[in-house]
């Protein structure tokens, strides 16, 4: 089975991004074929500055390191060092309808938040398409908010093999009856339903772009700080609280064991305890959580080879991966010259 996914390198990695995404990456390492990828060409849709954008991108490979990617167990790459994607994106581009990415969520949220909408972000989709494919992906995990691009993603496949595939059936996707199978394989998403959406400080999604994040690496100090910044109510020490009036409570129970879950529900349905004492609990919480990888993250931050190896390592074996489908696309599309 092969697990795919990819990571933009737009900003420093927080708890949403790692509860709704990583955390699963790094599980599934030990279920199947894993690709993960540092989606640094996706990042080009918002980050215009190079010495920024290689930094972010090498950050996200230290990370997932940090995190407990073992490169021994999963293939760990740079979108952008297996160059067949944009080829394939080109190719599915051309069969495309313009009307199925006007409907992306992703497209219209951020043009109605009065972003410019530039051809890379229309096309945001179609790159993503073409990651997933190449690889021949059975398996996506993937955040709630992403599910919408592998929907696109099976329908792109779909009239590729309508339109290349002599005799395929959508209805028999495999093969399986027909002997037939496409050469794009519909991949598809898996959602960590208990954390599909991890609120930010302010209650809201956490994104990087709006500012509530708290991030997995930053320094102790700024990070004790924004735990206990986190929006509350002015609901009395004494009183019970509302679990859904601010994200306290949807955080805690990201972190806590039953045991400590089964007693925060407690005191939140008798009172008792103040909103600054949940939020200690969250933050003692996150530091003995991530404690191991923050220090570990501090060790591979000071060896750039180690990390630089592990990359090219994994492109290499991406490539490997990629190559056949890739010639399949090339001869059924008539862009090489002989039916090799
Ligand atoms: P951001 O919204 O901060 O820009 P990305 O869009 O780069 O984050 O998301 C990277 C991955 O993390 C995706 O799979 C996405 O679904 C997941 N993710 C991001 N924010 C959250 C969140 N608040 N809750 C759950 N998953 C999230
Ligand atoms: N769009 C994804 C995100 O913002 C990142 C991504 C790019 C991706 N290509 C992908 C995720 C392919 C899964 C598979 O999170």
């Amino acid at each position: 089975m092969r697990i795919l996914s990819g990571v933009q390198s737009s900003g420093k990695l927080h708890l949403g991004n790692y509860f709704g995404a990583i955390k699963q990456f790094i599980d599934l390492q030990h279920q199947g074929d894993a690709f993960y990828f540092i989606a640094n060409l996706h990042a080009l849709t918002t980050v215009r500055d190079g010495v920024r954008l290689r930094e972010l991108t090498r950050d996200v490979a230290v990370d997932f390191l940090a995190l407990g990617l073992d490169p021994a167990k999963a293939t760990l790459f740079r979108q952008s060092d297996v160059p067949e994607v944009t080829e394939l994106f080109w190719v599915l581009s051309a069969l495309t309808p313009m009307g199925l990415l006007e409907r992306a969520h992703s497209f219209k949220d951020k043009t109605a938040r009065g972003i410019a909408p530039d051809l890379g972000l229309f096309s945001y989709p179609v790159l993503m398409a073409a990651d997933i494919l190449i690889y021949g992906s059975d398996v996506v995990p993937v955040g709630r908010d992403q599910v919408q691009h592998l929907e696109m993603t099976r329908d792109i496949a779909t009239k590729f093999n309508l339109a290349f595939v002599p005799k395929w059936d959508p209805k028999d996707p495999e093969g399986v009856k027909s002997g037939v199978p496409g050469i794009l394989k519909l991949p598809r998403a898996m959602v960590q339903e208990s954390s599909a959406v991890v609120p930010g400080l302010d209650g809201q999604k956490m994104s990087k772009s709006y500012g509530n994040a708290i991030d997995l690496f930053d320094e102790d100090k700024p990070t004790q700080k924004r735990i206990m910044g986190i929006k509350s109510d002015s609901t009395p020490l004494e009183a019970p609280k509302d679990r859904d009036s601010t994200p306290i409570y949807a955080l805690l129970k990201l972190f806590a064991s039953p045991t400590d879950m089964a007693e925060i529900d407690r005191t939140f349905d008798e009172g008792g305890k103040g909103w600054g004492h949940y939020k200690q609990q969250l933050a003692e919480l996150f530091f003995a959580t991530f404690g191991e990888a923050r220090k570990r993250r501090k060790e591979l931050a000071a060896d750039d080879a180690a990390v630089e190896k592990v990359l090219v390592e994994g492109a290499e074996r991406a490539r490997a991966a990629a190559a056949p489908i890739m010639a399949q696309v090339r001869r059924a599309t008539g862009i090489v010259v002989a039916a090799r």
